[in-house]
């Protein structure tokens, strides 16, 4: 017999899980406006808000924050750290940001500039807001099939390369100050970016004479789907893969608290020396300096610590391994997942689920607000609500996408709670026939409108 595998860490430490009725949950979720942001953690149950700075440290990283070295410039932490990224990513010039869209930040001011262009895959919405915010345009050039919830193709991530030609062929080259890939595709639900589309890309960006730069989030995930999926990867380490990656780039954001599994941390890196030095002057007055740029010596002996554990195949097994066992569960109970499942999330079809509830009546918002009632379980919408408005007409975007995302937590849930995870899930699909009734907005800010939107019942 096959032995099973098994998760590569035991538990020693633990923190509870708190219980509620359906009435208080009722009741609070009315109090926070709709909306599961504005939810207090203990009135959760199972969180899938995000993965991103949930995950649970290791004992070696917690070890490491011990040996933290605080001084202002230069410490042993940013060292350790330098050290990892360059062995990971192969890249020399770093600065630390306090989280990935800090490091977004630190980047856009060095390079984009109203008016221009940043095409990519779907970009992740504070990337989208940074660009925005710079009266600059996003263009989503990802591929069409990412749209088909059952395609099975196996890199519903990746850029069309025709798309993205014809962006780089209208608009002069000072107006794209560089291509954006985000790995793996966060918004198309997780989904990997091939290593021939990243090698396509680097040559588009080559003849048009344009800087290609990944955001890196997920990198180690978008690396397991490469060696399980690609050919001639089989035999590769996931670091051999991911350096791969990093070598068609010309730099890299990191939100590390994903792939690094940090509660907090980012970075930003590159490999042109005068664009560093540009930048630098920003993480300078944004971050701080560019040895530790907000975050503290123990925080960067953590991500460095995190970065190999992050990238161990036994690891990335294991975590994918679990996403992948709560699709299953779901699909045995009928519930419309999108395939095949992303690295870090499951997602749902809100639409399919709830036909009744139209696009403008933000029917993602209405399943994740059921699951929530029905068993404590936070998640997040992806779909009209997080898509905002056009800048310019202020019209509501539609995507054609209305999808409630239960993201998992590295090293934090048991395959027992993705068990009542399925279950919940199954009650509110069992009973979507009497869910009737749609969202309307209460109150939205001008920009990135889900994190604080107010909403109330039709
Ligand atoms: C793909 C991607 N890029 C950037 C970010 C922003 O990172 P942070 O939340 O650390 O600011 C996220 C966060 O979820 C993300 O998923």
């Amino acid at each position: 017999m096959d032995l099973p595998s098994f998760e590569p860490y035991k538990t020693k430490m633990v923190e509870q899980v708190y219980s509620s009725t359906r009435t208080e949950r009722e009741e609070w979720i009315k109090n926070a406006g709709f909306n599961l942001f504005n939810l207090r953690s203990e009135q959760v149950t199972i969180d899938l808000l995000t993965d991103s700075g949930t995950g649970a440290m290791s004992d070696r990283q917690w070890s490491s924050l011990m040996l933290g070295d605080e001084s202002y410039a230069g410490a042993s932490s940013y060292y350790n750290m330098k050290k990892a990224l360059s062995e990971i990513t192969g890249f020399e010039y770093f600065l630390p940001a306090h989280q990935g869209r800090a490091a977004e930040n630190v980047l856009f001011s060095a390079l984009v500039k109203e008016g221009d262009f940043v095409p990519g895959n779907s970009h992740f919405d504070t990337t989208k807001g940074h660009i925005e915010f710079r009266k600059a345009i996003p263009v989503d050039c990802t591929v069409e099939i990412a749209s088909d919830f059952k395609s099975m193709n196996p890199f519903k991530g990746n850029v069309d390369p025709a798309k993205l030609e014809d962006v780089l062929k209208k608009n002069p080259r000072e107006k794209i100050p560089c291509i954006l890939i985000t790995i793996t595709n966060n918004t198309a639900g997780g989904q990997p970016v091939s290593m021939a589309n990243l090698r396509e890309t680097r040559k588009l960006a080559d003849r048009y004479g344009v800087k290609l730069f990944l955001d890196s989030a997920r990198f180690a995930e978008n690396a397991w789907f490469i060696k399980k999926r690609e050919d001639g990867y089989k035999e590769k380490s996931i670091r051999e893969i991911a350096r791969e990656m990093f070598s068609y780039a010309d730099g890299i954001t990191m939100s590390s608290k994903k792939d690094a599994i940090v509660n907090m941390g980012g970075f930003s890196a590159y490999r042109d020396e005068d664009l560093f030095r540009k930048a630098s002057a920003y993480n300078i007055i944004y971050e701080g300096f560019i040895t530790y740029g907000g975050m503290s010596g123990r925080d960067m002996n953590a991500l460095a610590q995190g970065l190999y554990e992050g990238t161990e195949e036994q690891y990335l097994r294991s975590r994918i391994g679990q996403v992948e066992f709560l699709a299953e569960r779901m699909k045995e109970y009928g519930i419309p997942v999108l395939q095949p499942t992303g690295g870090h999330a499951v997602f749902i079809d809100a639409k399919s689920f709830l036909p009744r509830i139209p696009d403008g009546k933000f029917p993602g918002q209405v399943l994740a607000v059921e699951l929530f009632i029905e068993g404590g379980i936070r998640s997040t919408e992806i779909g009209t609500l997080m898509a905002d408005r056009d800048p310019v007409t202020r019209a509501n975007r539609f995507s054609g996408k209305e999808m409630v995302r239960l993201a998992i937590p590295r090293r934090v849930y048991s395959d027992n709670h993705m068990n009542y995870v399925a279950a919940v899930v199954k009650n509110v699909f069992e009973r979507r026939d009497r869910i009737t009734r749609g969202l309307k907005i209460k109150w939205e800010a001008p920009i990135l409108r889900h994190f604080t939107v107010v909403l109330e019942r039709e």
